[in-house]
């Protein structure tokens, strides 16, 4: 009853939080299985921050507790925001699930699995679900092993993800993450460039820096020097680490992106012209309904600064349609400034009620043809905006990272530090490497070329 399969829904702090938890239990001698029909153990990191999110793990359990059955040995479990958000309650609908931890819980998961696979060897009955989503001080430290490629077949690893943070204390009025995560809690300094520089010496070339709200990263526990926030003395020393050749982060909140921020993109050559900021709504009302601390004329500003520094800078965002009460005008007003920023990549949601959030006792519910309808005006804007940015790639040429083979396992993909994802043809032992590209063809999501390589 060694083989665990984890399967993961959400953002990339839960894909990161799941690679941690595969690298605790290899290292106890369990086996990370990729299919789920050849494990003993299944595994659902789950999501809250939307209503469908919820729906689709609670599913998943249901089937697989269907299955389960059959095979009284199997263990189900149920990790992150979900079972922080529901707990114990989740056995309602889910009676058979053996495991609900939460999500500063996830470095127990190995000693949970342990007991219990111990308990089913013995032959002792099935006991009692174990249910821990007590809060911990200093979780935020615990993730922070990464995954060993296993066998020599196996594709290296190029890009990994870095969490620097855990939870949110900003109480964006819509927002579950704040319970599901807990308060806002920074991993020290030195522990982070550490961990890059063990990711550097295995070949990692790409890091993306992860929390909820970067740009507050270390508040409480660093001064600013000269003018530099704690953040932005973080990706000096993350990019003073020899090896590391692009550095990503997610996410940054417009309250905290000041001018040191935007200024470090003209001189930190390894921050990829790539800026992922959550706008949320364009109207000044509506932020303020989502306690969302900036006005749409910031928020402008911090676009306009950051194109200043980087003329060739790239942008993505996050839109809510549909928050209580958004008239037309006020959606106007979103639809304008996500027309004036010229995204070239966006997440737009329809608003999803979450329980036990401020938003959530709003009057004033938008019906779901009107949702519905805003995000395809947002959707039809943005497929426009991707389509003419790659279309002005063509020609050019691309540094592209190589990551490795497509998924027909024909030809290769990479990004390029826009973070477009390129297809061509390459040899395997490029992998992890810088090469240029020239863009031959577009799509709306990705671009095909041709290395510009002697011999490849
Ligand atoms: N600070 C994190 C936010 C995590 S939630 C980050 O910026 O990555 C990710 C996105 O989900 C939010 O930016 C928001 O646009 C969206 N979201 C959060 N709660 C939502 C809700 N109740 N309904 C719809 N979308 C929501
Ligand atoms: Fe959620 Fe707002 Fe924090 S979106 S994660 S409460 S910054």
């Amino acid at each position: 009853m060694n083989r665990v399969h984890i399967k993961t829904y959400g953002c990339q702090m839960n894909e990161r939080d799941s690679e941690a938890v595969a690298a605790m239990l290899r290292a106890r001698g369990y086996r990370i299985v990729g299919s789920e029909d050849e494990c003993d153990v299944m595994l659902l990191n789950t999501c809250s921050v939307r209503d469908a999110a919820e729906q689709k793990a609670i599913g998943k359990a249901g089937y697989v507790s269907h299955k389960k059955r059959k095979n009284p040995d199997f263990v189900l479990g149920i990790l992150g925001c979900m079972a922080q958000n529901r707990g114990a309650a989740l056995l309602d609908q889910l009676p058979d699930v053996d495991l609900i931890v939460g999500t500063q819980k996830f470095h127990q998961v190995p000693d949970y699995l342990d007991n219990l696979r111990a308990a089913r060897e013995a032959g002792v009955p099935i006991g009692e679900t174990i249910v821990d989503i007590a809060e911990e001080a200093g979780s935020q430290n615990t993730i922070k092993d990464h995954l060993v490629a296993e066998g020599a077949d196996l594709v290296p690893q190029v890009n990994a993800f870095v969490s620097i943070q855990q939870g949110c204390n900003m109480d964006c009025a819509f927002c579950i993450v704040p319970k599901t995560r807990g308060d806002e809690r920074s991993r020290p300094m030195d522990d982070i460039v550490a961990e890059c520089r063990s990711l550097a010496a295995r070949g990692v070339k790409e890091i993306t820096l992860l929390g909820q709200i970067v740009t507050s990263y270390g508040r409480r526990d660093y001064a600013h020097t000269d003018g530099i926030s704690p953040f932005v003395q973080l990706l000096e020393k993350v990019h003073a680490v020899e090896g590391i050749e692009r550095i990503r982060f997610t996410s940054p909140h417009p309250r905290g992106f000041k001018d040191d921020l935007a200024q470090a993109y003209g001189r930190l050559s390894k921050l990829c012209e790539y800026v992922h900021l959550p706008m949320q709504s364009g109207s000044n009302r509506i932020l303020k309904a989502m306690n969302r601390p900036y006005s749409r004329e910031r928020y402008k500003e911090i676009v306009d600064s950051l194109r200043a520094v980087r003329p060739d800078m790239y942008f993505s965002t996050d839109i809510i349609v549909g928050f209580p009460g958004e008239t037309d005008e006020e959606f106007e007003q979103t639809r304008e400034l996500f027309e004036a920023c010229n995204y070239d990549m966006a997440y737009i949601f329809k608003y999803s009620i979450r329980s036990g959030t401020p938003a959530a006792d709003m009057g004033d519910q938008i019906p779901d043809e009107v949702k519905e309808h805003r995000n395809a005006v947002l959707l039809d804007i943005l497929r426009k905006n991707s389509e003419r940015r790659n279309a002005a790639l063509l020609g050019t040429v691309e540094e592209v990272l190589v990551e490795g083979p497509d998924k027909t396992g024909e030809r290769f993909t990479g990004r390029t530090r826009g973070n477009r994802v390129c297809i061509f043809d390459a040899n395997p032992r490029l992998i992890g490497q810088l090469v240029p590209l020239k863009i031959e063809r577009a799509s709306v999501s990705t671009l095909y070329g041709e290395l510009q390589l002697a011999g490849v």
